[in-house]
């Protein structure tokens, strides 16, 4: 059945990827004409209907929902390159996917019709790093934190002590809970780590749970050193990139390795990331988020999907990320949860680096899985544009997961939509704290 939302104030579409090493997520896309091939036709020149490539392979009755015209100007020229929008919109959903976008007065005939009445749609956000898998809670740990105590890596134990205690069920339990949490707020795609088990048995199950919930499962066996290896740091590291790593392989699409004093040093790091990648896992990395180490260089070098965290930076790592396919991960709500400073995103995006934005949704560093929150803060803290800071947290969540089919609305996109009650998207930043989600769907269903 095809839905046709109209009277869309605001809507923003960013170009979609075409890169030849992202997951296209299925059919459609590549062949697809976007909202951008669209967004490109501005400046007074309707787009010709069905001009170019056709979009998705469509059931009988729904060709009329075929092409795309030219939509209305995009929203301001500050934003990246890749951010897109169009006022007067409309927008099509068939078959879980975007089928058609345009000026609202053109818009096509659809099964059903939503009146948006002027509020923004955006794409879901993309959350390329959530560590969602635990047991317990570190509220009194934050509170010591904001009376003056340090945050240190080694909380990460506590939090290990408690999830091996839990039963699957309880585990499960949480991350359901969690998940809808941060599909109310937006987000409809989402990656989870393991990296609170921290034993064969616990990560593999870890993996495992998170595979229920998500596609991409991140393997982060190297997270700390368990304290029953304190002794023998090297044996744990032989065992993440052993025995531990075959029994999560099979669940996981990611390796991730924390790259940090008190963690794992460049050598060790190095050595799960390529233990990982030949077992078939891609690599990404927790780098520089306490210290300046080697973390994104290390990242870069390998040719992680992303480098998160990136709080502490040298002019050689912002080089190092701005030339190469690594996207620099920034996770305002860590730096707001343990009151570190904020690293600049806009000296990233000035250097050329690619710039995605995440949650890091944890019990430690930061429990929040508000994708609105990690926007108003890289806007007020981290200079980013109102414009680059939704990219970031739609198309560059994407980048970060090598996904090609969502974090943007293109033609043959999957129709991932977050609508807002308000008539732009600055308004994440303009009303902070306030909820604005006013509807979410996920694959064409309305979820929220
Ligand atoms: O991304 N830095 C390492 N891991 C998490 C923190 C986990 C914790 O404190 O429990 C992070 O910030
Ligand atoms: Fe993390």
């Amino acid at each position: 059945m095809s839905v046709l939302i109209t009277n869309i104030g605001e809507l923003v579409t960013n170009q979609p990827e075409r890169d030849a090493d992202l997951d296209p997520g299925g059919a459609g896309l590549v062949a697809g004409r976007g909202a951008a091939d669209a967004a490109r036709e501005v400046a007074g020149r309707p787009a010709a209907r069905d001009a170019g490539p056709a979009g998705p392979a469509r059931p009988a009755g729904s060709a009329g929902l075929a092409g795309s015209a030219g939509p209305a100007a995009p929203a301001g020229s500050a934003g990246p390159g890749p951010f897109a929008a169009m006022a007067g919109a409309a927008l099509v959903i068939d078959e879980g996917r975007v089928a058609w976008t345009g000026p609202a007065s053109r818009a096509p005939a659809a099964d059903q019709m939503v009146d948006a009445d002027g509020r923004t749609v955006l794409p879901g956000f993309v959350d390329s790093h959530a560590h969602l898998v635990f047991a317990g809670e570190r509220g009194a740990e934050f509170a010591a934190r904001m009376a003056g105590q340090p945050y240190r890596a080694g909380g990460i134990r506590s939090t290990v002590a408690a999830t091996r205690n839990a039963t699957d069920d309880q585990l499960r339990a949480n991350l359901r809970r969690l998940a809808a949490e941060m599909l109310a707020q937006g987000i409809t795609t989402f990656e989870c780590k393991s990296g609170y088990g921290l034993t064969v048995t616990d990560e593999a199950r870890s993996v495992s749970i998170a595979a229920e919930f998500t596609p991409e499962v991140t393997y982060l066996g190297a997270h700390v050193v368990p304290p029953e290896f304190e002794p023998n740091p090297g044996g744990y590291v032989d065992l993440v990139c052993g025995e531990m790593l075959d029994a999560c392989a099979p669940h996981a699409q990611w390796v991730d390795v924390f790259c940090e004093q008190g963690a794992f040093g460049r050598d060790e790091a190095a050595a799960v990331l390529a233990a990982g990648q030949a077992a078939g896992l891609r690599p990404r990395v927790h780098a520089n988020q306490l210290t300046a180490g080697p973390g994104v260089q290390l990242a870069v070098e390998v040719g992680a999907a992303s480098a998160d965290h990136c709080s502490n930076l040298t002019d050689a790592d912002v080089d190092a990320l701005a030339c190469s396919d690594t996207v620099a991960t920034l996770l305002p709500g860590v730096e707001f949860s343990t009151r570190h400073p904020y690293p600049d995103g806009r000296r990233l995006l000035d250097a050329g680096a690619t710039v995605a934005l995440a949650t890091d949704c944890n019990p430690g560093s930061c429990f929040s899985s508000s994708m609105p929150l990690c926007i108003a803060l890289a806007v007020r803290e981290m200079h980013l544009t109102t414009q680059q800071a939704v990219w970031a947290a739609t198309a560059g969540g994407a980048r970060a997961l090598r996904r090609a089919d969502v974090g943007h609305l293109g033609t043959g996109a999957r129709a991932d939509l977050v609508m807002i009650d308000a008539p732009s998207h600055a308004y994440f930043a303009y009303r902070p704290g306030v909820p604005l989600i006013a509807g979410v769907w996920r694959a064409g269903e309305r979820v929220a």
